[in-house]
Formats: C-alpha cells, structure tokens, sequence
C-alpha cells in the first residue's frame, strides 16, 4: 500500500525552510511527489487526506500557488478553504497568536503566503496543526521543491549539477541556494551591487552545502555565471511589495536578461527556469521562455505534485 510510503518522520511538521529538513527528507518527498504525479497521471484515486480540509491564508497575490494547493488537496480527498487576509480578522489587527489558534480548532493544515517571514514563524509557533510556507519576502520552498523535481526529471540527476540564476537576490534565490546546497548542486547567482542575496541565508545554505559539496558563488557578470551551467534562473526584477521600485529596478538591471546570447553560453543542453509570473521582455525573452530549452510550464505544473507530496506527508 502507498500510504506505508508516506514516512512518519514528517508528520505534524511545518514546511516553512527546507534547511529545516535532510537531505534524505528533500528526497523522500520527491520520490512520494513521483508517485503521486504517476497515480494522477494514470487517474488512480489516492485519498490520502480524505476528510482533512487546508487554510490558505494570501495577503499577495497568486494564481500558482492558490490553483496548485487548491486541486493538490482536492485529488488527495479533503478540501482546500481560500482565505483572503482582507476577509479575515487578520487583516483588521487580530493578531497571529490567535488567528493560529482558533484556526487549529477548524484546520488540518495551513498554507500561508505573505510579506514578513517572521509572521509565518510566529502562526507556526502558536499552530497545533502544520503550517507550509507558500512565500514570504525571505523564502518560496515550495516552489524550489518543484524546481528540484522538474530538474530531476529533466537531468536524471541533482547532485554535480551547476544552477546559475541571474537576477535578484531575492526569496527564490534563497530557497535556490538552500535547496541546491541541500542536494549537492552548484549555485552561482549573478547579481547587480546591491541585489545581493540575505547574508544570514548564504550563511545557512554554506552550512548545507559544507555537508553536500555544493559550492555556492556570488558573480556580477551573467555571461561569467552561466558557463559550464545545466539550469538557467531567472526571477522578476521587482517582487511583490518591490512595485514602487520598479523603474529604477529596470535600469539596475540592465544586463540580467537570459536572451538567446546568455543561453548560448552555457551547456548546449542546459535548461532554462522561471518561477512565474514573468515580465517577458524583461528579465527573459520571448524567444527564450517559449524556446526548447524552457521548462517552465513543467515547473508550474510540478507544484501541485509536489505539494501533494508535502501536504500528505506532514498532514497525514
Ligand atoms: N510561482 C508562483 O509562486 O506563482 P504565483 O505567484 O502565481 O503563485
Ligand atoms: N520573487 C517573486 C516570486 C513570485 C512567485 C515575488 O516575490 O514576487
């Protein structure tokens, strides 16, 4: 039976940085996202959460993310409640410690998308139930799990592979530098002065990385960074919340756009990433997003498996 699969070791836990899981954990939840992907795929019904309903809270935007964990919880039997922080008392100044408990006593999870990271830390602290982090101004792991598979299907492999993300240092390059330090791949992010990824984060991904061989590096210049690369990364120049400082991101920017050129430069097979949404034009072209080297609707896609695979592990 698959559901002997689902190990113990994670349940009850929060998803909130994969830092906070092995390397064998980063794994197993790829392998059960495989299985998962196959089951629907073949369309065999796997109820693993029949019954159990997950909270989204969002206070950002989303259509990946909110559409990802809505049919992810659905295909595994339980229900999925959207919870726009303008609706709810949170928005209005009820604070995290209650909204975490009073929640507990409805949910079987939670989901949480905001601004500050320290809230997602504080709804877990005071949360009797598991809460996933889908992105803050620091972290976007579920997505880099996704990532991770969407790499895995396309290289066989994650180990001694090289990632090179060109753009911001912004969450999903943190969730990059930890979750390839995790597995052993090499991240090189290439970045303008001043667009530099957290300290506090390359110092927690070096801790990974100490363990796995990963060599983590930090280049200015794109064509530099992309060399020798099997993934090219690319992220908007502005996240949300950045929306003010949109025009002088664009001008900082300059030359971190992966364009046909950037792409010739590395591996003749490497493949090409972006989380979405893009600003085509900008930070990746037309030519390059809808080119053969672009994974980038398997990314999407691959949300929702994985996230299967977190949300029946740690709500089983
Ligand atoms: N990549 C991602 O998280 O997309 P959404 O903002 O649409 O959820
Ligand atoms: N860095 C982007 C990712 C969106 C999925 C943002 O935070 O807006």
């Amino acid at each position: 039976m698959f559901e002997e699969k689902l190990y113990p070791n994670f349940r009850g836990r929060d998803f909130i940085c994969m830092h906070d899981y092995t390397q064998e954990e980063i794994y197993q939840i790829l392998e059960v996202a495989r299985v998962l992907k196959e089951k629907q795929r073949r369309r065999e019904s796997h109820p693993l959460l029949a019954g159990k309903t997950l909270g989204m809270i969002f206070t950002k935007s989303s259509t990946r993310t909110r559409v990802s964990f809505e049919t992810g919880i659905y295909q595994l039997g339980g229900y999925g409640l959207f919870l726009s922080a303008n609706d709810i008392q949170l928005g209005r100044g009820e604070t995290i410690q209650d909204t975490a408990l009073t929640l507990s006593r409805f949910l079987d999870g939670i989901m949480i998308r905001t601004f500050a990271h320290q809230d997602v830390l504080d709804l877990a602290q005071y949360a009797t139930i598991p809460v996933i982090n889908g992105l803050t101004d620091l972290l976007h792991p579920c997505q880099v799990m996704g990532d991770l598979m969407t790499v895995m299907e396309n290289k066989g492999r994650l180990k001694g592979l090289k990632l090179a993300f060109i753009g911001d240092g912004n969450n999903v390059a943190h969730s990059l530098l930890i979750g390839g330090a995790k597995v052993g791949m090499d991240v090189t992010i290439a970045c303008p002065a001043g667009y530099e990824p957290n300290p506090d984060i390359l110092q927690l991904a070096q801790q990974d990385a100490s363990e796995t061989g990963a060599r983590l590096s930090l280049v200015r210049d794109s064509r530099e960074a992309v060399e020798e690369a099997d993934v090219l990364y690319t992220d908007v120049w502005a996240s949300m919340g950045q929306e003010a400082e949109r025009e002088k991101r664009i001008r900082d920017f300059t030359g971190y756009c992966i364009d046909k050129a950037l792409l010739q430069k590395a591996k003749p097979d490497a493949i090409v990433m972006h989380c979405l949404p893009a600003h085509r034009g900008e930070e990746i072209t037309d030519e390059v997003i809808d080119g053969p080297h672009s994974v980038v609707f398997e990314e999407a896609e691959n949300r929702m498996h994985i996230q299967k695979a977190i949300m029946a592990l740690v709500m089983a």
